[in-house]
């Protein structure tokens, strides 16, 4: 069995690359090749594929040189059609190509989509009846000359109240999460954000820098941590969060499954605030989450589960 890892061609850190050795090492002890290729390699070979070719992984390409008519195939540049891709990136535009081009990609195109857009996620979550903060969602807009979301902004915030939390719907690592004190500094957050769209969600008190994260493969919840931070509400590890290992009661464990099953995904790593009561409400869901944490954290290492799980998906 072959594999493509997808990855971003522009954030190859060492954050990112111990998660890619952590899952190349876990697919050769499945027996599986795993090859890295780029969002931009990738891109590169399908944007001239789409231009002369059609189908080109899975038909072979004829195309017109010297007046002859001649076929080239996948292979002549090299390039198989792997058995399954692991896509980590949020490329969303080439995961639904290559799922258009047949390949089966692990998340699903799809549920990438829907978990990196924040306002997305809650509305697809709601739908599902997930129980999440009250949260309001930024009107769009185009431009930002001359046009400000006043209305909107006396609305949510007179509903929320204050402190109200602002979270741009693109965002991680807790980076483009504030905490608005008052109206003022509301309006303060959103200026800043020009058109960039974002939520305003209410503020969980009880979960003040703290909560937890459950990664889910499949149907299960494989590994749990709790994480708090006494300095920030925000309770993220690159933020400056410390990490405990947490076992999910069944109603927390329930509704991370849940919320994946909701979103269509087939391993996450999900975001849950403690409510009042201690009662879980659905924070956020992550379809790359980055799981070395996690491991450095319980043991357990999400990679084997994701590469056994593709490999029970596709055997
Ligand atoms: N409504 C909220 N009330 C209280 N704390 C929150 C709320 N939303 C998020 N947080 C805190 O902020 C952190 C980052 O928010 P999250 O939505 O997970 O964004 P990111 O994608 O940046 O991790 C969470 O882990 C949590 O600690
Ligand atoms: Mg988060």
């Amino acid at each position: 069995m072959n594999g493509w890892l997808v990855v971003n061609e522009f954030v190859m850190t060492d954050k990112f690359n111990e998660l890619f050795s952590m899952l190349f090492k876990a697919a050769m002890a499945e027996g599986i090749e795993l090859t890295k290729r780029s969002n931009s390699e990738l891109w590169t070979m399908l944007g001239s594929c789409n231009y002369r070719f059609y189908d080109f992984f899975t038909t072979g390409c004829t195309f017109e040189k010297d007046g002859a008519s001649m076929v080239m195939s996948a292979a002549d540049i090299g390039l198989e059609m792997p058995d399954f891709i692991l896509f980590w990136d949020k490329d969303i535009r080439l995961a639904y190509e290559l799922e258009r081009q047949g390949m089966k990609v692990f998340n699903s195109a799809q549920s990438i989509a829907d978990c990196d857009d924040k306002a997305v996620t809650f509305l697809k979550l709601a739908a599902a009846g997930i129980r999440q903060p009250d949260t309001y969602i930024s009107p769009k807009k185009f431009h930002t000359d001359g046009l400000f979301d006043k209305k909107f902004l006396d609305m949510a915030g007179s509903r929320l109240g204050f402190p109200c939390v602002v979270k741009e719907n693109f965002g991680s690592f807790g980076q483009q999460v504030y905490l608005a004190m008052d109206r003022k500094q509301l309006e303060e957050f959103v200026i800043t954000l020009g058109d960039r769209p974002y939520i305003i969600q209410e503020y969980i008190f009880a979960s003040k820098g703290r909560d937890i994260r459950l990664e889910v493969v499949g149907d299960k919840v494989v590994a749990g941590m709790q994480r708090s931070n006494p300095m920030d509400f925000r309770a993220n590890i690159t933020n400056g969060g410390s990490m405990q290992p947490y076992t999910p009661n069944v109603e927390q464990a329930k509704m991370a499954v849940e919320a994946c099953q909701a979103l269509g995904l087939d391993f996450a790593g999900v975001d849950i605030l403690f409510g009042p009561g201690e009662k879980p409400l659905l924070c956020e869901v992550n379809s790359n989450a980055h799981f070395k944490n996690l491991f450095d954290c319980t043991g357990v290492n999400a990679a084997e589960y994701i590469i056994r799980y593709i490999k029970s998906k596709l055997s």
